[in-house]
């Protein structure tokens, strides 16, 4: 009974949500810069729900979310670098994810404390931080080759004494006392968690074209892993046992554009990780005499430890979205070395075949994605992509580049539904057969990840790019000219993208940015 009249109840919400939108059509008008006197939306559903239009931060309970008003963030922190003016950061996300450039002290609690002060005080306030960190080599005390003499590592010392000046640390702190882990990590190129903060994040469209809050995990993942050390060393326990172990990847190295962990997991080395490494020494070096199968750090930090995870792997490639056949004779000392990674459990010839097996599969899934974009360029050259970038609201240049040419902003949203088809092919798919080859995880380079679902997406762009045709072959016959809808500029969300609130010389000179001596990425020609 009661199951029946809940089902009765979102009966009558979605008749009254169909009525609300043939109303909405036809006498509302979404064109933001119409008009002010002009119903809203949330006027609209207001007068059909009879629930009051109130703004979203209030805790009303608002029925699909329908007459609430956008407020956006209560306080936002700059951006950073040559693009700061267009983009800003939640603070939560500025605060711990940059630590040196953002955190502000909390105030509570004043005076300066000894080290047994804080675990006094802390033992309460947060019982488990202390745990955690009692279980530490750092409460242990000891003397690392950059310290003077033998420590504790108290709280006080990554964090300082004075309660109203704390500091969050980031890897200069760690620094102090482990300037060899710090060196690797800030060694690394393009693509490396060196610039992980400082190039993607600070100078990529896809987090400066967006609102600030929508594109807070970028941050995160990149922050932590750039900017401090604990994002393979969770603190405050900050073990080498747990860096060792594939999850500590795979809390960022996973999902639908970097599947990385999925795909080890999908392996033969995965599998038998999962079998028998909960009986495995951690502690121990990775060598093939402590291991059985390799893991994420076992091939990207070797039994040295590098901290520059790059320092073995990378031809860089942007994740894979660039082709370059890293098999090739000007790669072969890269190459050789990957080959002795293996060799402790397989023997040379066996390695250097599978991995030469995948450079054919890379070469080979590019075809699909030149098809596509030789398709879709043909569309934009003869005006027929609906719409066309002019049609769009302004991208973060604040002007209307086609997302998918060298010099476009590349983009997932404020493109055409064929643009997206071809993003997606190439984030996700193009570099799926990459990562899922040279991971071996077998079923993902074919049916699950990269080449059959590629093969949908090809026939979408093909069937997508067939009916535009036929539709402005019908218009030309009838004499139609079509402009594009307003819808594709204007909305509730669309009007928050940063290309609409882009003024004159909000782009800073070059020497704004802070990445050493790698080039500033330059704004893509409008
Ligand atoms: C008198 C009790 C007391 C002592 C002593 C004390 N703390 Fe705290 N600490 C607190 C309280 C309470 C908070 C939470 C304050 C807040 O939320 O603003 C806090 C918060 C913190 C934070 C988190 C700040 C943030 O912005 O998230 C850190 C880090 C910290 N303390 C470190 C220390 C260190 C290091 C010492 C010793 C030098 C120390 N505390 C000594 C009570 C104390
Ligand atoms: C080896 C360095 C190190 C030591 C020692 C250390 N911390 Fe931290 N602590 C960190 C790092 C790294 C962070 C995360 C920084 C960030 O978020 O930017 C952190 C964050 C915190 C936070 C705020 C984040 C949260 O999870 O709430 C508190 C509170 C804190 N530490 C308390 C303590 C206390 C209490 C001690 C002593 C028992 C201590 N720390 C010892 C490195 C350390
Ligand atoms: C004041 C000096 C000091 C600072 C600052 C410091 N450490 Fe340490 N660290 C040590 C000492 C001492 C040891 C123990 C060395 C030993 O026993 O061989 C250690 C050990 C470690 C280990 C090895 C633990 C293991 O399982 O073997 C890791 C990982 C580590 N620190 C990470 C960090 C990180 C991350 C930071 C910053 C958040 C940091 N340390 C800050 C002094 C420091
Ligand atoms: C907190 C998130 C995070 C963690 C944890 C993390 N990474 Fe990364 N990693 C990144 C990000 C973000 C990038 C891309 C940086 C860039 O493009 O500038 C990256 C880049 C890399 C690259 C270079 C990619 C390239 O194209 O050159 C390698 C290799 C890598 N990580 C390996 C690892 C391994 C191995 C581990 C675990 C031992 C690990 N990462 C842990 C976030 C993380
Ligand atoms: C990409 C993941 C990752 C990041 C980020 C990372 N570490 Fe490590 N760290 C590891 C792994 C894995 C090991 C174990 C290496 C080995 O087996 O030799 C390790 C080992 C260590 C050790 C112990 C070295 C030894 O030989 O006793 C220290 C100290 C350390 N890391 C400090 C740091 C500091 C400082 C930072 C930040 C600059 C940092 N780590 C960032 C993965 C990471
Ligand atoms: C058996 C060794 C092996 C293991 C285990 C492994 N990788 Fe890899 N990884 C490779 C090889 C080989 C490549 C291709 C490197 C090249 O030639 O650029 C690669 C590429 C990458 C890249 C792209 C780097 C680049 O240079 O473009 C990332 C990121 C990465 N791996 C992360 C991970 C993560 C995270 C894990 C664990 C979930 C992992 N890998 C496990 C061997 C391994
Ligand atoms: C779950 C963690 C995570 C989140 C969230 C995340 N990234 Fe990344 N990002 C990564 C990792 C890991 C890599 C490196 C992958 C590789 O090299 O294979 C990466 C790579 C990149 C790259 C390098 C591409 C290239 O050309 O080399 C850019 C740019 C980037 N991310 C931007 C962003 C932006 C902007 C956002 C938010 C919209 C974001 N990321 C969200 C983990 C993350
Ligand atoms: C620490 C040991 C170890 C290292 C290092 C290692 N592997 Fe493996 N690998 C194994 C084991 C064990 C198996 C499972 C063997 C089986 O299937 O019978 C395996 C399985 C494989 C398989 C699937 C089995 C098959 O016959 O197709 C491939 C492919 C593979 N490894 C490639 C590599 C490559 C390439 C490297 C270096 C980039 C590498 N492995 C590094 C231990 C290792």
């Amino acid at each position: 009974m009661i199951q029946f009249a809940r089902r009765y109840a979102i009966c009558a919400v979605i008749f009254a949500l169909v009525a609300a939108c043939t109303v909405i059509m036809t006498g509302f008008n979404t064109n933001a810069n119409a008009d002010e006197a002009a119903p809203t939306f949330q006027d609209v559903a207001s007068s059909i729900f009879g629930q009051a239009v109130g703004p979203d931060d209030s805790g009303e309970v608002y029925v699909f979310g329908l007459t609430a008003k956008y407020t956006g963030p209560d306080e936002v922190m700059p951006g950073e670098g040559k693009f700061k003016n267009i983009f800003y950061f939640l603070p939560v996300t500025a605060m711990y994810y940059d630590p040196a450039h953002y955190y502000v002290s909390t105030q509570k609690v004043e005076g300066e404390f000894k080290p047994e002060e804080c675990i006094l005080c802390h033992s309460i306030q947060t019982p488990r931080i202390v745990v955690d960190w009692k279980a530490s080599k750092h409460s242990k005390g000891g003397k690392t080759s950059d310290m003077s003499e033998e420590q504790v590592v108290g709280c006080d010392a990554c964090h300082g004494n004075n309660h109203q000046e704390l500091v969050m640390p980031d890897h200069g702190v760690c620094g102090q006392c482990h300037k060899q882990q710090r060196a690797d990590h800030i060694t690394g190129g393009l693509g490396s968690h060196a610039h992980a903060w400082h190039i993607e994040v600070n100078e990529f469209a896809w987090q400066i074209g967006k609102p600030g809050e929508e594109v807070a995990s970028c941050a995160q993942c990149h922050g932590i892993v750039s900017n401090r050390c604990d994002g393979c060393h969770t603190r405050h326990q900050f073990k080498q046992s747990e860096a060792r172990k594939p999850e500590t990847c795979g809390v960022c190295h996973m999902g639908v554009d970097h599947a990385e962990y999925e795909f080890y997991y999908n392996s033969y080395h995965g599998k038998i990780l999962m079998m028998e490494g909960d009986t495995w020494d951690w502690d121990q070096k990775m060598t093939p005499k402590n291991y059985r199968v390799p893991t994420c750090a076992y091939c990207h930090m070797g039994e040295e430890g590098n901290h520059n995870t790059q320092a073995v792997s990378t031809v860089y490639n942007h994740m894979g979205m660039f082709q370059v056949d890293k098999g090739a004779p000007r790669y072969k000392a890269k190459r050789d070395a990957w080959i002795k990674r293996c060799q402790g459990c397989h023997s040379p010839r066996f390695a250097a075949e599978q991995l030469s097996a995948a450079d054919e599969q890379i070469h080979i899934s590019f075809t699909k994605w030149r098809e596509a974009v030789n398709i879709i360029v043909g569309l934009y050259l003869e005006g027929l992509l609906d719409p066309m970038p002019a049609d769009l609201a302004p991208d973060w240049t604040g002007g209307h580049t086609l997302c998918l040419l060298p010099g476009g902003s590349p983009r997932f949203y404020n493109v055409s539904d064929i643009e997206r088809m071809a993003i997606e092919m190439i984030v996700y798919q193009v570099t799926a057969v990459y990562k899922a080859a040279f991971h071996f995880a077998i079923d993902d380079v074919s049916y699950n990840a990269g080449a059959f679902p590629m093969d949908r997406k090809l026939i979408e762009i093909k069937s997508e790019a067939s009916k535009l045709r036929r539709i402005s072959t019908l218009e030309k016959e009838v004499g139609i000219e079509h402009k594009a809808y307003d819808f594709w500029k204007h909305g509730e969300y669309t009007d928050l993208l940063t290309g609409w609130k882009r003024k004159e010389g909000d782009v800073l000179p070059k020497s704004e940015c802070r990445h050493g001596d790698h080039p500033c990425f330059d704004e893509p020609e409008h």
